[in-house]
């Protein structure tokens, strides 16, 4: 044996500080069922810890420092695909979530257009008739639970133009589908069967395929201008386009990734609104003079820095997603500690918006410290990381905040809501964060 062979064995490893748990399941329920989890090993550990999930030793990696190291600087030390609880696999297939290297790269490339520039403006007539219709709908409503109904609003926007499903009776078929797939992503039982979780998602995951497969083959005969129709379409330079089972599981991820995450930023949004009439009253006067210059489009909707302010308020203090996996697929060292290789990764993105030294009194809804005065996220970089970061950043953040911004304005121009009284609003996280009762409103036209 060398020389350096034997010191290398013989020298001892430095693992993050932290607790195994129990055999097997490790800190699992921890994770699951005590929201202040990832906190608790902040408060206790600091930036880096062990733990054990689901029989996988786990690192949590908390803060700016370890967001950017994840997520840009080091993320040839990871993996997205082994990453990922298996049922995401099973039930999302491969898609561009959970691809690595070069097949993600070329797959983010030719997917990327659809998401940006001139695409966008294209989306804003459909995402403004459909909004229009809930507005109509919910005015008449009066009372209901707003994540509810923005789980349909963003899923008919999702379906139409992302996948280009048909309005009404396919809507409401593929949004039950949806839901029964979410549900079975995060099922610890791993039993397939036609009463379990995963069972159903898997039967809802076959239903929503054979839909989308009847989609694809329509678009590839008559293309459209919904995402779907330009994936069919574009060409890499060699001249190869996707081909349909990576269609299939491109437009699955789509759907997924592209509603439940704007319902949780959405409803947030309102209630925040609905607890802050000062924040109300300057985004509805900031709507107010916008909306003398015209109607909504492009250029507008870029002449809304309150408004912007206010999203990012609420992607820091309610971000949708709470962190991310990876698995390591090569050994590294972080401040002082080592991590090997088969270990995974946690980056957690909710307890990084809450760093004291970076966000002044970090539990207070504050849109002021995004003001160009203040701009406390740029003291750090990834310190707002809601979407993510480095160059996996979400690439459905325009469309998102597209979507977002177009409901806002709607919503500030003409329409006053009421949080009811004697429901639960405390933040519960899974599979993204909403209020515990979803969020009752009083809602009326102005
Ligand atoms: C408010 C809305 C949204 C939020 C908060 C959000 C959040 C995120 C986050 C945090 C990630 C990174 C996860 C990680 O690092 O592990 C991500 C990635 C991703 N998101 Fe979103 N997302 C939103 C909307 C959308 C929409 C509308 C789509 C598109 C259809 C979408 C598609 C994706 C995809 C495909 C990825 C993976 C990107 C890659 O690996 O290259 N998201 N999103």
């Amino acid at each position: 044996m060398s020389k350096e062979k034997s010191s290398s064995i013989s020298q001892p490893v430095n693992l993050p500080p932290g607790d195994l748990g129990l055999p097997i399941i490790g800190q699992t329920l921890q994770l699951l069922f005590d929201q202040q989890f990832p906190e608790k090993q902040y408060a206790k550990y600091g930036a880096i810890s062990k733990t054990n999930l689901l029989g996988k030793p786990t690192i949590f990696m908390i803060g700016s420092e370890a967001a950017e190291f994840v997520l840009s600087s080091h993320m040839d030390c990871f993996s997205w695909k082994d990453g990922w609880p298996d049922n995401f696999k099973k039930l999302l297939g491969e898609s561009l979530f959970l691809q690595d290297g070069e097949e993600h790269r070329r797959n983010r490339r030719l997917m990327m257009p659809a998401f940006h520039g001139q695409a966008l403006a294209g989306y804003i007539s459909t995402m403004e008739e459909i909004t229009q219709r809930y507005l109509d709908k919910w005015t008449q409503k009066c009372e209901f639970n707003w994540f509810d109904e923005f789980k349909q609003l963003t899923f008919e926007i999702a379906s139409q133009l992302l996948v280009g499903a048909d309005a009404g009776e396919d809507v409401e078929r593929l949004s039950g589908l949806f839901a029964d797939l979410t549900n079975g992503l995060f099922a610890i039982a791993p039993f397939e069967l036609p009463f379990t979780a995963l069972g159903k998602a898997v039967k809802a995951r076959d239903l929503l395929l054979q839909h989308i497969t009847k989609v694809i083959e329509d678009r590839q005969k008559n293309p459209t201008k919904d995402v779907l129709s330009m994936l069919v379409q574009v060409q890499d330079e060699d001249g190869s386009r996707f081909g349909i089972e990576e269609l299939k599981a491109q437009a699955m991820l789509m759907l997924f990734a592209g509603h439940e995450t704007t319902t949780s930023m959405l409803t947030w949004l309102c209630l925040e609104l609905g607890r802050h009439p000062q924040v109300l009253a300057i985004a509805r006067q900031e709507q107010m003079e916008l909306a003398t210059t015209g109607s909504l489009n492009l250029e507008q909707l870029g002449q809304m820095p309150y408004l912007d302010q206010i999203l990012q308020e609420v992607e820091r203090l309610r971000p949708s997603i709470g962190g991310g996996f990876r698995a390591v697929v090569k050994p590294f060292d972080f401040k002082g500690y080592h991590v090997p290789k088969g270990w995974q990764v946690l980056y957690s993105i909710r307890v990084t918006h809450k760093q004291e030294d970076i966000y002044s009194n970090p539990e207070k809804f504050d849109p002021d410290r995004f003001s160009p005065e203040r701009q406390e996220h740029k003291q750090k970089p990834f310190s707002l990381i809601g979407f993510g970061g480095g160059s996996r950043i979400c690439i459905g953040i325009a469309f998102a905040k597209l979507e977002m911004k177009i409901i806002a304005s709607h919503l500030l121009r003409n329409y006053q809501w009421e949080v009811l009284p004697s429901q639960n609003l405390e933040p519960f996280p899974i599979p993204t964060l909403r209020p515990r009762d979803g969020l009752k409103v009083k809602f009326t036209k102005l």
